[in-house]
């Protein structure tokens, strides 16, 4: 009886907990825009630089920067700055110079910031110490208060700034691969965040939040739908939809955009061809802008994924993947609009190396394209492994702009249970330098367009983020979105490293007893995950549909190129994919500096070398090991990392709200198991191929080779 009778008590404590203090509670909710008291003596020195918001007018992006403001003060400093229009000592005074008397007197050189810049800056105004933010547009002066948060937030000195940022890219975009029915392509988060049905009229603060993150890391355009698209996205009623959430969205400077389906002239529009160069057709697409514009006045434009993996596109008409996106590209130009051309395309007929085919067919169309096409290339030449070489792409159009596609969401990484920090692969990937002809053309100079001189550049995210409360379906996951912003808005200058740091001391804790563990934890973490899943090069080893789990024995499927015996190719004499002249040759279609490098077994990077050759077990590394010796260490090294994790977690207790410190606990020991399951089924299968057994003092795997071949998990997410 006693014991029923404190249990019920105990569950009425926790309701009247609830909701006595639901903004308290540490879901992840809040993300890195927490806001939490900060420690008793430096809130002192803020509040000396923030008692009072003079904004310069009252447009929705002023009115936004009010709001975060007055939240993010109030909640860090303890007092809620007064709203005033007149600036006193310790006043924050931001606006432009055509919205703001008080900015434009102080006639600021504002030049160099462009459209979306900002500049903060202490000043005396009158013998008064003031901070100035100030920009060339409104939804500038917003990303100047996120960025005087985040100073606080991160307890950066405010009293002697002179900061001035701009983002490098034009185009910083979330890419949703969502469905009508909520259903999320490769998400791991939960349903889709957009509940369609409800929309145009529900609209929850959930999109005013979602639209704060995004601002707050300055992301600007949203795809609202998946890119293997439903034509019927473009139909009047979704239109609607995707309007409601433009007009959520505009305050913070995110303009929303549509996959579409190319072949939607015929499934939606009664044409009999989506043929581009058919002129009914070209009529259909100008009067779908017309009619999209008119309802989404700065809508951003189009995303299409044309002739890939069963996609309709120009090709079934005999035409180029230029004549297609310029079909779209002239439809849009009269608003402005744009339209970003997925690079990501391979044959079912064409026998070639996956990995050679995108480049194949479109390097051919370089100068091609509309001035308002940008060419969308993912990172890598297969598909977002955990680790690729750069895209060969990148180094070969210079007269098209190219955009860069990473994926957020985890599909090869271990969805949104394994730990895996994407900062260090996005920036391996952006500091790769092309050599093209021209010095410095990093795959970063590429994107933003100052290697070739574009206007149009840009970086799309695939969004982790769904309707589990916590946006990203783990913690650690919200790092993810937000290390894409912060590089998407700089990306030859972002690091991985401090945008770790800053999102650690913004979502958990500025105790450097936290921090210092936390980030390098993060940073190893990718690595960890290469090793037990796809050491030394290795690609595409997991199971079919899904990609949930191991299962590099899978050889079975319709399409060559779906199987993964196809990309490690291992047999009783060796493992992986010869890439060089004397196989597929693919390293051609690298600047010859660089595929001479991939080519050449004394210089080709390691965690490259069963990506561009094929070698004998007995091979030697540079250790001296032989490649099968350091592929069993190699994926030991992996799983040992996980536990190293587990442990330095465990020891963070104190520093951690309960709750996200027994789901991050969870969620590593899932990581754990399945670190361990990948190692074991790994090792078990390239065994059985090697026809050798581990180096002695190595763990056997746990089961038989068949047992993992029988594992199933038909109801893996996101597929
Ligand atoms: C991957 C992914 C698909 C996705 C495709 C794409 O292959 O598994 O779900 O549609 O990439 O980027 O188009």
């Amino acid at each position: 009886m006693r014991t029923i009778a404190w249990a019920g008590l105990s569950a009425l404590l926790s309701i009247l907990a609830a909701i006595v203090a639901p903004a308290s509670a540490e879901d992840g909710y809040d993300l890195w825009l927490r806001y939490r008291p900060i420690e008793a003596a430096a809130a002192a020195d803020y509040r000396m630089v923030a008692t009072q918001l003079a904004p310069g007018g009252a447009s929705p992006p002023i009115a936004a920067a009010t709001a975060e403001l007055r939240r993010g003060l109030t909640g860090l400093l303890g007092t809620t700055p007064e709203v005033s229009e007149t600036a006193g000592a310790g006043a924050l005074i931001y606006g432009t110079p055509a919205g703001s008397p008080q900015i434009a007197a102080l006639d600021l050189d504002l030049g160099d910031l462009g459209r979306e810049g900002y500049m903060i800056r202490s000043l005396r105004i009158d013998d008064r110490p003031v901070t100035v933010i100030a920009a060339n547009s409104d939804v500038g002066v917003l990303y100047g208060a996120f960025a005087l948060l985040r100073l606080v937030q991160t307890r950066q000195p405010i009293d002697r700034l002179d900061l001035r940022a701009r983002p490098k890219l034009a185009l910083r975009v979330l890419n949703h691969w969502d469905d009508l029915d909520r259903h999320v392509e490769r998400g791991y988060a939960g349903q889709s965040i957009w509940d369609w049905h409800r929309l145009p009229d529900y609209r929850p603060e959930l999109y005013t939040d979602y639209a704060r993150a995004n601002a707050s890391i300055g992301v600007n355009g949203v795809v609202l739908n998946n890119v293997n698209a439903n034509a019927l996205s473009l139909t009047a009623p979704y239109v609607a939809k995707a309007a409601a959430l433009a007009e959520v969205f505009r305050p913070y400077g995110i303009r929303v955009y549509l996959s579409a389906r190319f072949s939607a002239p015929v499934e939606i529009g009664g044409l009999t061809t989506a043929d581009p160069l058919d002129p009914d057709v070209q009529a259909w697409w100008r009067a779908k802008a017309d009619e999209i514009y008119a309802a989404i006045p700065d809508f951003g434009g189009f995303l299409v994924k044309a002739n890939s993996e069963g996609q309709p596109g120009p090709q079934d008409y005999h035409r180029t993947h230029a004549e297609g996106a310029n079909l779209l590209a002239d439809a849009v130009a009269p608003h402005g609009g744009v339209v970003m051309w997925r690079a990501f395309v391979y044959s079912d007929q064409a026998p070639d190396d996956r990995a050679k085919q995108a480049y194949t067919d479109f390097v051919p169309l370089d100068g091609r394209f509309r001035p308002n096409v940008a060419v969308q290339v993912k990172n890598g030449p297969i598909d977002f492994q955990p680790r690729e070489p750069f895209h060969p792409i990148f180094g070969a159009m210079p007269a098209t702009p190219l955009m860069m596609e990473v994926q957020i969401t985890k599909e090869y990484l271990g969805f949104s249970t394994h730990l895996a920090y994407l900062g260090p692969l996005y920036e391996e990937v952006l500091q790769s330098d092309t050599m093209r002809p021209g010095a410095g053309a990093t795959v970063a100079r590429v994107i933003d367009g100052s290697a070739d001189g574009h206007a149009l550049s840009g970086m799309a995210g695939v969004a982790n983020i769904g309707a589990d409360r916590n946006w990203s379906g783990s913690h650690f996951d919200q790092a993810n979105w937000y290390v894409f912003g912060r590089m998407a808005w700089d990306p030859e200058a972002a690091r991985a490293r401090p945008i770790a740091e800053e999102w650690v001391r913004m979502t958990f804790s500025n105790d450097d007893r936290f921090v210092e563990p936390v980030v390098d934890m993060m940073m190893g973490s990718r690595e960890a995950v290469v090793d037990y899943m796809t050491p030394l090069g290795l690609h595409h080893l997991m199971a079919t549909g899904h990609h949930y789990g191991p299962a590099p024995w899978v050889s079975d499927l319709a399409r060559p190129e779906w199987n993964p015996t196809y990309y490690h190719q291992a047999d009783a004499d060796g493992i992986g994919f010869d890439r060089t002249a004397a196989g597929s040759d693919a390293v051609a279609q690298y600047a010859p500096q660089v595929g001479d490098r991939f080519s050449d077994l004394d210089a080709v990077p390691e965690p490259l070398l069963l990506w561009f050759h094929h070698l004998p077990w007995d091979y030697r590394m540079r250790s001296g090991k032989t490649l099968w010796e350091e592929l069993v260490l190699t994926y030991d090294r992996g799983v040992s990392a996980v536990g190293e994790m587990r442990r330095t977690w465990a020891g963070l207790q104190p520093y951690v709200d309960p709750q996200r410190f027994d789901d991050v606990t969870v969620f590593l020991a899932i990581q754990d198991k399945e670190a361990r399951w990948w190692r074991d089924a790994s090792l078990a299968y390239f065994a059985s191929r090697s026809g050798r057994s581990l180096p002695e003092g190595t763990t056997e795997p746990e089961h038989p080779l068949t047992y993992y071949q029988g594992l199933s998990y038909p109801f893996a997410p996101g597929n």
